[in-house]
């Protein structure tokens, strides 16, 4: 049944099914009153702009800051059915409040002038409901939902699927609770949110992943009134299971249901052994005169006794924490032999040290702010994740970088000009030396626009002075990103030229400086950066947009960085954002990354294999178990670390319903071996089969697999593994 509804005081009508009255369009206007909220309020002069995409493509282009929109919708009678109402208002690009008739029912995210700052939810989806018995909405008359947005930069507004209002179904007041993964004696609680009892089914599952069979399975018809909730106990699986649990609630009168899926994180990577073990690159690459720092990453029985054959002249090694330093006068090639003892034995390691104008020669690894901590980050915060990047030993896998990004600078320079911290930094000098004395690196982060993507001071006219004022700090490391950039930059000069310029001036001064300072272009890949980063002497630039902790983000942009790899090498990488495995949150509300357990092992895979710089992003003071596995298998950063330098082609894309969706990607290593990932992009665990020869290779190989630690044998012609859904075996193989 369709139903035509006329909006009382505003110009556009509203065309209602009996389920849904969609919101396409609302009035809007740029700035910030409280009144906007009064549903008398006229909006009449205000503009109208569609609600599905954000305010800067609808003429207001460099507008950050509030907006307000209104719209104006007939609540017909027939959607006062007991069952509550639901507002569903796409996303809001940044924060948002929700007013109704002039009552505030909601908010996502957190406005600057709010205790503890601004807080971003732009992807986060805005849903509000109302029981129908609510005497806030008026029925077949004009009732105002009021939007104060805050758009902090960049893209600003309300975007995303189309808002509607509808009636919520019975199964939406099903909630459905289970207890944290690790908890003892877990419970999950099905509860009814609604004033209406809903008769429905219980469902409790457990599955094996690997090949998605049923373990378990429970069911209890339940009748749930107001209010009411029943708990049911979850069985235990086995330690280390790679499976998850099915919570499933389907309701009687509309066979409608609902589902919470829980993974459990299943551990891969073997513990290290006793014996030591030298981890981490062969090579490093240092300039003439510049500081050299490196802290010798091994694992084996504590204590460790390090020590280096060969030293070039004036250099040292710390035997208790293996931190060498020193400094090279004349370039060249100088060989060293690493060599790390304990009680149990000795490790030994061939290792170079390239002195010469090209840095990062293997993708630089580490850590950085932004996808926990946002524009939050603060001295402290880094801090407790260099502690734990050392007491939880990443440091000995070769993790060393620690990146601050956005949010750090001061609002105003100093008299001289120069950039200052804010106060969050009390002194970045002292900072840099104590990571340093640690054997960590110390990065930081700014734009070529007057101001950054979060409205901090960039380097714009000031870029001598700014990388001056990082060598002094002891900077290794610059992520410099465009942001406003594109202000200065002129709209009508689409010269490869002009987009270079910035990172050449930026260059320029990073080169007369008497440190090192591995540059990171980020730009989201205008103009194909990949094809002249080099000429700016970029290390690493950003190919894509920001990642966030989705399968879809995490896909689109891992499987789609097949036209990049004739550009990776030694000292040049392309770059597809930082990890999003562990708690992440752009913010000071930090959550579980949303990926599976099997998407995170596809994630430090794809990664590994594309030579990416791998940042971790998440609060490593709150490291987990399985996240530390994850990021300490040897094998798997020797793939990403290997001296060739060489990022993984897309060999074989297959997506079909015979055959499966699945990708191999294939990376060449030192020595003639290959590594090998395949992925299983599809929802349900497959059986993958091909032959060599579909990857170009020789018909006999012997096959390791890497997350296993674990030699698999020899296959002739034909290689098949499971793989689960979403995930990825990876292997090394070898002729033979
Ligand atoms: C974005 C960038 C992010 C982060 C952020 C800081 O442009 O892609 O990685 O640096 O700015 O404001």
């Amino acid at each position: 049944m369709k139903y035509l509804l006329t909006s009382i005081c505003c110009c556009f009508v509203l065309v209602a099914t009996a389920q849904k009255v969609e919101l396409p369009t609302a009035k809007f206007i740029n700035n910030d009153n409280s009144a906007y909220s009064t549903p008398s309020f006229d909006d009449s002069k205000w503009v109208e702009l569609k609600t599905n995409t954000n305010w800067d493509s609808q003429g207001f282009g460099t507008y950050d800051g509030y907006g307000w929109y209104r719209f104006h919708v007939v609540m017909p009678h027939f959607f006062n059915t007991g069952n509550p109402v639901r507002l569903y208002l796409g996303r809001a690009d940044d924060a948002c409040e929700v007013y109704f008739n002039g009552t505030l029912i909601g908010k996502s995210g957190a406005f600057p002038t709010d205790k503890g700052g601004y807080v971003t939810t732009w992807d986060k989806p805005l849903e509000f409901h109302l029981e129908s018995t609510n005497p806030l909405i008026k029925w077949d008359a004009d009732n105002v939902i009021s939007v104060r947005v805050y758009d902090g930069n960049g893209l600003g507004g309300l975007f995303g699927p189309m808002p509607y209002i509808n009636v919520m179904d019975l199964i939406d007041g099903i909630k459905i609770s289970p207890d944290p993964i690790g908890a003892n004696k877990r419970k999950v609680v099905f509860s009814n949110t609604f004033a209406t009892t809903i008769n429905g089914k219980c469902i409790i599952e457990s599955i094996d992943e690997e090949d998605q069979s049923v373990i378990s399975t429970s069911t209890t018809e339940v009748s749930l009134a107001k209010g009411q909730v029943k708990q049911f106990d979850i069985p235990a699986v086995k330690n280390n299971s790679h499976g998850s649990y099915a919570f499933t609630f389907i309701e009687n009168t509309t066979k409608k249901s609902v589902a919470e899926k829980q993974y459990l994180p299943y551990i891969l990577t073997p513990k290290t052994g006793d014996a030591p073990q030298i981890n981490g690159p062969k090579v490093y690459g240092v300039r003439p005169n510049s500081p050299f720092i490196f802290k010798i990453p091994a694992t084996g029985k504590k204590p460790l006794q390090y020590s280096v054959d060969n030293l070039p002249e004036g250099f040292t090694v710390n035997q208790l924490n293996g931190v060498i330093t020193g400094k090279l006068s004349r370039s060249g090639d100088y060989k060293i032999n690493l060599i790390v003892k304990n009680k149990t034995g000795i490790a030994k390691k061939e290792f170079t040290i390239k002195c010469g104008d090209v840095l990062a020669l293997t993708p630089p690894m580490g850590w950085n702010s932004w996808n926990c901590w946002g524009l939050s980050v603060s001295d402290e915060k880094l801090k407790a994740s260099a502690k734990a990047m050392m007491d939880k030993g990443l440091i000995d896998h070769g993790w060393a970088y620690m990146n601050i990004d956005d949010g750090w600078e001061a609002a105003t320079r100093n008299t001289n000009g120069e950039i200052v911290a804010n106060k969050k930094f009390p002194d970045m000098k002292k900072l840099g030396d104590w990571l340093h004395g640690n054997g960590l690196k110390f990065g930081i982060y700014s734009s070529p626009g007057t101001t950054t993507c979060g409205d901090y001071l960039g380097s714009y006219q000031h870029e001598m002075q700014d990388a001056a004022t990082y060598a002094s700090w002891g900077i290794d490391y610059l992520k410099y990103d465009w942001c406003s950039y594109g202000d200065i930059h002129d709209k009508n000069d689409n010269s490869l030229e002009s987009y270079k310029k910035p990172y050449e001036v930026m260059q320029t001064a990073l080169q007369k400086q008497n440190r090192d300072i591995v540059y990171s272009l980020c730009q989201y890949g205008m103009k194909d950066v990949w094809q002249w980063g080099e000429s700016v002497n970029g290390n690493c630039w950003r190919t894509t947009g920001d990642i966030t902790d989705t399968w879809q983000s995490l896909s689109s942009i891992g499987f789609s960085q097949t036209k990049q790899y004739p550009y990776a090498k030694p000292g040049r990488w392309n770059d597809p954002d930082m990890m999003i495995v562990g708690q992440v949150g752009w913010g000071d509300h930090l959550h579980n990354t949303r990926l599976t357990p099997d998407e995170q092992y596809t994630h430090v895979s794809l990664w590994s294999l594309l030579s990416a710089p791998l940042l971790i992003g998440c609060d490593l003071s709150k490291l987990d178990n399985f996240t530390l596995n994850l990021l300490t298998n040897d094998e798997v950063i020797a793939v990403n670390q290997d001296v060739l330098g060489r990022q993984a082609k897309q060999i074989l894309i297959r997506s079909n319903p015979s055959e499966g969706d699945y990708q191999v990607w294939v990376k060449e290593l030192e020595g003639g071996s290959q590594a090998i990932g395949i992925f299983n992009t599809s929802d349900k665990s497959e059986v993958v089969r091909f032959h060599w020869n579909e990857l170009y290779l020789l018909p006999k190989q012997k096959v390791r697999d890497l997350w296993r630690q674990k030699d698999l044998g020899n296959f002739d012609g034909m290689f098949s593994t499971r793989v689960p859904a979403h995930g990825v075996t990876l292997i090394k193989i070898t002729a033979n």
